[in-house]
Formats: C-alpha cells, sequence, structure tokens
C-alpha cells in the first residue's frame, strides 16, 4: 500500500490547465522526487494534496483512504505536512522555538500526552541543529534555515512530509546535509515527496523521480534511467532554452 496516491488530478486556472492528469504515488522509507521546468505544476501538485488548491478532477488518497474532500486543516492532522517554496520560519524565534511552536500545536489538535519540549529537543537533534538551538533564526544562513522549517514539519509528527524546493538559496555544502537529511529520515520510515529544481540533489536522493512539464508527467522511475530518458532531456534542454527557466541543467 503506498502512503500517498494521486490519481487523475485535473486543475484549471481561468482558461489554462495547470495540472492535466497527473497520477504519482510516494512510499513509505523512500524519498520520492517531483521535478519539471519553472511553471510545469510542481507546487500546484502539492497545493492539490494538502488541500490548499481545489482540483476539478482526480484523486487524493492517504494510507488508501480518500482525503480530496477534507479541508487543509484535516488533512495537515491526518499526518500531511509540508513546507514552502518561499521561506516561512518564524525570524524573530530561535530554532527551539520555531519547532516548539508546531510541536505545541500538534499536541492541541491531537490531544494526546506527547511532551512538546521533549519532541522540540528530538528534532533539534534530528535536524542536526543542537548547538544552533538558541540562535534566532533570522541570524542564520539560508541552508540552516530550510533545515528548521523541515524541523517544524517533523514536529508535527507526519505520515509523510512534502518539500517545496527545500535546496533553493543553500550552497553545496549545505545542500549536501539537506540530502544526508532526507536519507535518514527515510531510513526512519518517513515518506517525503522532495520537489526540486536542483536535479543533481534529486537524482541523489530519491528513489523515484517524476517529471513534470506543462502540466503532466512525461516520465517516471529510477535516477539512472531518468538521465538517459530521451523525454527529460527534451524537457531540460527547452527548459534551459527559456532565459526565465531556473532548471538545473544536470540532465543536458
Ligand atoms: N493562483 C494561480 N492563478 C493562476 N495561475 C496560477 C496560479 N498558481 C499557479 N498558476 C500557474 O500554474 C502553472 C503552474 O504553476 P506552479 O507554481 O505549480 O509551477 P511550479 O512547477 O511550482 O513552478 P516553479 O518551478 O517556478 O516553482 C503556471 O503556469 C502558473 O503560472
Ligand atoms: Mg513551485
Amino acid at each position: 500500500m503506498a502512503r500517498l496516491e494521486v490519481s487523475g488530478v485535473e486543475v484549471r486556472f481561468g482558461g489554462a490547465a495547470a495540472l492535466r492528469g497527473v497520477d504519482l504515488t510516494v512510499e513509505a522509507s523512500t524519498v520520492t522526487g517531483l521535478i519539471g521546468p519553472t511553471g510545469a505544476g510542481k507546487t500546484t501538485t502539492l497545493n492539490v494534496i494538502t488541500g490548499v488548491q481545489k482540483a476539478k478532477a482526480g484523486q487524493v488518497l492517504l494510507d488508501d483512504e480518500p482525503v480530496g474532500h477534507l479541508p487543509a486543516h484535516r488533512r495537515a492532522r491526518l499526518g500531511i505536512a509540508r513546507t514552502f517554496q518561499r521561506f516561512e520560519a518564524f525570524g524573530s524565534l530561535t530554532v527551539r522555538e520555531n519547532i516548539l511552536v508546531a510541536a505545541e500545536i500538534r499536541r492541541r489538535w491531537a490531544r494526546d500526552s506527547s511532551n512538546p519540549g521533549r519532541v522540540a529537543d528530538d528534532v533539534v537533534r534530528q535536524i542536526g541543529m543542537r548547538e544552533l538551538s538558541r540562535v534566532r533564526c533570522d541570524t542564520l544562513p539560508t541552508g540552516m534555515g530550510r533545515l528548521v522549517e523541515v524541523g517544524r514539519a517533523l514536529a508535527t509528527q507526519p505520515k509523510i512530509l512534502l518539500l517545496d524546493e527545500p535546496s533553493s538559496g543553500l550552497d553545496g555544502q549545505e545542500t549536501d546535509k539537506l540530502g544526508a537529511l532526507l536519507g535518514r529520515l527515510a531510513d526512519d520510515g518517513m515518506a517525503i515527496l522532495l520537489v526540486e529544481h536542483d536535479v543533481e540533489l534529486a537524482m541523489s536522493a530519491c528513489r523515484t523521480v517524476y517529471v513534470l512539464d506543462l502540466g503532466q508527467i512525461v516520465a517516471a522511475g529510477a535516477p539512472a534511467e531518468l538521465q538517459s530518458d530521451p523525454t527529460v532531456q527534451v524537457v531540460y534542454r527547452t527548459a534551459r532554452a527559456d532565459p526565465d527557466a531556473k532548471a538545473a541543467g544536470a540532465l543536458v
């Protein structure tokens, strides 16, 4: 059973189709990638999964249960957590405080006996930021701030983690750290859907990668298969020729 299954998702903005029959699955204990050029529909796909964007057609299943009819906050409570493409951590709070806020919100909705302080300490350790736990987020380099966002999502103890370009603004060393963290989380059982512009990171971190172009999945498979897939090469070559495209051209 897949942790998450998306099938036949259609989204239109006015007259324009943003997603056209998108199908993808994400398994537990794996990092699954979703790559594609600017405007392909990656963020829209995450928005449909989390419930902030209504789909015209299609289904979203979490552990085989349909969740597509539920509002975003109900889906979050069922264990769908995400980070955003734009930086979203609270700058005036410390690393630990940012994570603690998320752990406290979760305890309120889950009404369980979890100890938010302990959860926050565990997550700070998990993301490798113990030495920086008392540092304000607005004084951190971007890469560290991105890890805090992942930490906030983890503090809600999700079943699936959706990450929207977590490597944006990161240098090579920070990107390697992020890739290692995703690997550790998957080893511990987490299902991760990684939206990435950094093709190299997606190819090294993911077991399966989906390639989205103009709202359609045009290829899917193991990284090694995709490297030589002519469709993928065309998508990235076209994206590179577009001066607005940010896609990293590791495939061409
Ligand atoms: N709220 C909206 N209203 C109208 N059009 C939108 C809206 N959100 C997205 N779009 C359009 O839908 C398409 C898909 O956008 P989306 O943001 O999902 O792409 P993306 O793959 O995440 O791109 P990027 O790599 O730049 O983040 C684009 O053509 C975009 O302009
Ligand atoms: Mg996007």
